[in-house]
């Protein structure tokens, strides 16, 4: 099924919370051109992002994105005054669990996404406006999604230099699971296990050791909220992983080099919009790069 053509306009945007992922949002969409309200409880927050042009307010209209830390995004609302027609969009680094909650409250209105960028900074000051550029930000499409409102919150993501990864909530948190929050678990273990080793292990650690490790570094509350909200996916992911750990080492060597070694070509496509041929490209690993009137424009591997 095609859906309609939605309207090219470019809504306002709201950001609730803003820290590293909403503060760096908020400030790339001011330096785009773009009018943004902000709101976080932290007063120090708000003034950081009132100094980078946002308008602090609690009256949120267009597009509504949710950055608060996991375990607050299902009450980060309460309080402040959401527009009836608000597109509600969030940056949660799992999506099933926050559609089952804000999609029961908002309906078509919720469209779940995650951006796949961020260090292991936290809080306001780590606030960068080109956060997101050349990013990919995954954005829900459930069966139950309007077009129109997916496509406000995928204009938000290419207006600060992201692609979009068309993706539906479960597809996301396996693959996550995979690619992230496993990656955590393991750079922890990794750390873990060279503590145990002793100082003279840690003191001869050097390239490997600190690209393995980089997210250690990452607040626990977050990561524990990530692999925690995602548990069955990552239990899932980490046993992949145990199933390698269990070949003969020749063999997993150059299975992990072949990832390596695979080509990185990409082709430019263009696809109707279409919640199935959406999906069909994420699942191919393309991305969403701009939109037109009837189409989106993106790349996917060659
Ligand atoms: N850090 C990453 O690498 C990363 C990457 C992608 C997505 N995310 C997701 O982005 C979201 C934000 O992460 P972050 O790293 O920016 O966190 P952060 O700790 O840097 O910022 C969170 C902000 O939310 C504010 N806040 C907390 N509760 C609030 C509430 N009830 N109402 C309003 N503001 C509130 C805090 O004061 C803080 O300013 C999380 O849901 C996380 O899963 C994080």
């Amino acid at each position: 099924m095609t859906l309609p053509v939605p309207t090219m306009q470019a809504p306002p945007v709201a950001v609730v919370g803003l820290g590293q992922l909403g503060g760096s949002l908020a400030a790339a969409l001011v330096a785009a051109g773009r009018t943004v309200t902000g709101w976080d409880t932290d007063p120090a927050a708000r003034d950081a992002a009132a100094a980078r042009g946002v308008s602090i307010g609690r009256a949120l209209s267009g597009v509504v994105v949710l950055a608060t830390p996991i375990p607050a995004l299902g009450t980060a609302l309460e309080g402040l005054d959401v527009a009836a027609d608000a597109t509600v969009t969030d940056l949660g680094s799992v999506k099933v669990p926050v559609l089952a909650d804000l999609g029961a409250r908002f309906g078509s209105r919720f469209v779940g996404g995650h951006p796949m960028c961020g260090t292991e900074r936290s809080g306001h000051a780590a606030t960068d406006p080109e956060l997101f550029r050349g990013a990919r930000w995954a954005v829900c499409l459930e069966p139950g999604t309007e077009l129109p409102r997916w496509l406000r919150v995928a204009e938000v993501a290419l207006a600060v230099g992201a692609s979009v990864v068309p993706v539906t909530a479960a597809e996301h948190d396996a693959a996550v699971a995979a690619v992230s929050h496993v990656p955590h678990l393991l750079a922890a273990a990794l750390a873990a296990a060279a503590a145990e080793a002793g100082p003279l292990a840690l003191g001869l650690a050097a390239g490997s050791f600190a690209s393995g490790t980089r997210v250690i570094g990452s607040d626990p509350g977050f990561v524990t909220a990530m692999v925690e909200g995602n548990a069955a996916p990552t239990t899932a992911a980490l046993d992949a992983v145990r199933a390698q750990l269990g070949r003969p080492w020749p063999e997993l060597v150059e299975a992990g080099h072949a990832v390596a070694a695979r080509p990185q070509g990409r082709r430019p496509v263009r696809v109707p919009l279409d919640r199935a041929a959406l999906l069909a490209l994420g699942r191919a690993g393309g991305a969403v790069e701009r939109r037109l009137a009837a189409f989106v424009e993106g790349s996917m591997p060659a």
